[in-house]
């Protein structure tokens, strides 16, 4: 095995790159409720309407990004994953739900391990409740549930958070529903199984990126302390009455605690216990699995430091090897294409604002932290806004992000200048059309400046995204009208779709005679690491998805 590349004899080495990937960027039918076709779009408008050829739409859910089913909308890991490891993965949604079916789960290492408190300690399990597929899925909860019950566990609590951003606000109340079916179910079999905290996933826990160490600790006070500022009897009452206050949403929900009869916490984590975190995805649970494991930690005072057996879902992070338990292992994303090119004498700049940095670093490199080769990359990251929601501040850091990349190629120090601009994404997640808008047509602008740098120096750029979002924003039927709800209100959408995204390739530097081929028609995002290496001068490995692209004589 060689680190070398071939070269791409058709195309000249040495030109600058800039792979600019819109966040939450899907290609819809127009109307009221696509965002970017409100939008004023001028740039990604003229990208689709410019030389033809170089404009295409790429896959970017379901078996094309390693999801289960076609049904599976895609998501930052899962895409930014194939865009920079150019194969496709069977990912951790699907490698979970293998090993459950298989019964493997159990048979492993790490539930082994976690095994060993059953006798004498509780077990508790900590993740996103939703059957969203992105980070977590109910399915899966209920499958270990019963499984570990079946296998000795006698005391289990369960520290639910609440979801709302990958499925509709408000269905949070069927999810604690159903969960509290299977809980009374385990309990008629003799199990002490109860619901013990829960809060709202981006108020409590599942920050990433370190944007804010705050939301750990909330859910931490919750969790571990059994400490919160709302008690409740039931988490079911809990949801209900906490929907209720002013801007609640599943999605902010304030942290809460489960008592008991004479107010005291069912189900703090003490010494002797068993913790597994059941989101299967990294980004938002690595933070929580440092908390949980880290001898040394000084993010938070975390008051009271368990000794307990802990287990990730999966490995979060190959790199830290974190968590070092782990329940399933994490795909094995090697020889991506950011490692090759620095073997190859590509140098890197990458670029994001917090909520998204890891996306182009972190998930781009196959789900590692830190730089391949120091000397050859450089990844700035721009303090995200912590503590707001953001349609509060659709521009977000746009414009700093383009701002950085537009003088990391104007220094021509680098020849690839990768960026993610989050604008559609974080902004359609919050739900808010008219922000969203707003959020679009300043990612376009963004792709502007970073356009015009690349016509400075003679450059390339490749345009893309990593799965839909802002361009549908409400709920559909079969025949993708918008639908109602029980008050004659649509249904506002805050999560992905199922739609392609577009791809776009131009600037002065890229040969007259580059085209996109027309025999890949079922392209996806997996293919857009081999496009990329050819248009650095070299030719992708051979068990890279194929390239997008194709030179002609003109
Ligand atoms: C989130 O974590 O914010 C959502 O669940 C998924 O969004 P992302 O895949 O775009 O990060
Ligand atoms: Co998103």
């Amino acid at each position: 095995f060689s680190w070398k590349l071939e070269d791409y004899s058709k195309l000249e080495k040495g030109k600058i790159i800039a792979m600019i990937v819109l966040d939450g960027w899907g290609e819809a039918d127009p109307d009221q409720y696509n965002c970017i076709h409100v939008a004023e779009t001028p740039v990604m408008d003229s990208l689709k309407k410019g030389v033809p050829d170089r404009w295409r739409l790429v896959r970017a859910h379901g078996k094309a990004v390693g999801l289960p089913t076609e049904d599976d909308m895609g998501n930052s890991e899962v895409g930014h994953n194939a865009l920079g490891a150019g194969r496709i993965y069977a990912q951790g949604a699907k490698l979970v739900d293998l090993a459950l079916a298989s019964g493997k789960i159990y048979d492993g290492e790490g539930f082994s391990y976690i095994k060993e408190s059953f006798e004498t300690g509780t077990l508790h399990l900590i993740g996103l409740l939703s059957d969203g597929g992105v980070h977590s899925r109910l399915d899966q909860l209920q499958l270990l549930l019963k499984g570990a019950s079946d296998r000795g566990a006698k005391r289990i609590r369960v520290h639910i958070l609440t979801d709302g951003r990958d499925v509709l606000d408000g269905s949070s109340v069927g999810f604690v529903e159903t969960l509290e079916n299977d809980l009374s179910k385990l309990r008629e079999t003799g199990v002490d199984a109860q619901i013990a905290s829960g809060g709202g996933r981006m108020y409590v826990t599942m920050d990433r990126y370190e944007n804010d160490w705050s939301v750990v600790k909330r859910g931490w006070d919750a969790q571990v302390l059994g400490e919160a500022p709302y008690k409740f009897r039931s988490a079911l009452e809990a949801v209900k009455k906490l929907r209720e206050g002013p801007k609640a949403s599943d999605q902010y929900l304030p942290p809460f605690v489960i008592v008991d009869e004479d107010g005291k916490a069912v189900g703090p984590i003490v010494d002797g216990d068993a913790v597994v975190t059941i989101n299967f995805r990294a980004d938002r649970m690595t933070m929580l699995a440092k908390a949980l494991e880290y001898e040394n930690f000084d993010k938070f005072d975390r008051v009271r430091f368990p000794k307990i057996r802990y287990a990730g879902m999966l490995q979060y992070d190959g790199e830290l090897k974190l968590p070092s338990r782990y329940l399933v292992s994490p795909p094995e994303i090697e020889r991506t294409s950011g490692e090759y090119l620095t073997h190859n004498g590509v140098r890197t700049f990458a670029c994001s604002e917090t909520v998204k940095f890891g996306h182009v670093t972190f998930f781009w490199n196959g789900n590692r932290s830190g730089y391949f080769n120091a000397d050859m990359e450089e990844y700035v990251e721009i303090p995200s806004d912590s503590g707001i929601t953001f349609n509060e501040q659709p521009k977000m850091k746009a414009v700093e992000i383009a701002e950085k990349a537009r003088d990391a190629i104007l220094s021509r120090k680098f020849h690839q200048v990768r960026v993610n601009l989050p604008n559609g994404d974080m902004v359609g997640h919050t739900g808010d059309i008219e922000a969203t808008v707003v959020a679009c047509k300043a990612a376009d602008e963004a792709v502007k400046i970073i356009l015009d740098a690349i016509e400075q120096v003679g450059g390339i750029y490749v345009v893309t995204a990593d799965h839909g979002n802002a361009e549908d924003m409400v709920k559909r039927n079969k025949k993708g009208e918008p639908l109602l709800d029980k008050a004659g209100k649509i249904q506002i959408l805050t999560s992905h779709t199922l739609q392609p995204v577009p791809i776009a390739i131009g600037g002065p530097g890229l040969a007259p005679g580059v085209r996109f081929r027309k025999d890949v028609p079922e392209g996806g995002l997996a293919n857009v690491a081999a496009t990329v290496m050819n248009l650095h001068g070299f030719v992708a490995p051979s068990d890279y998805e194929t390239t997008l692209i194709e030179v002609v004589d003109e």
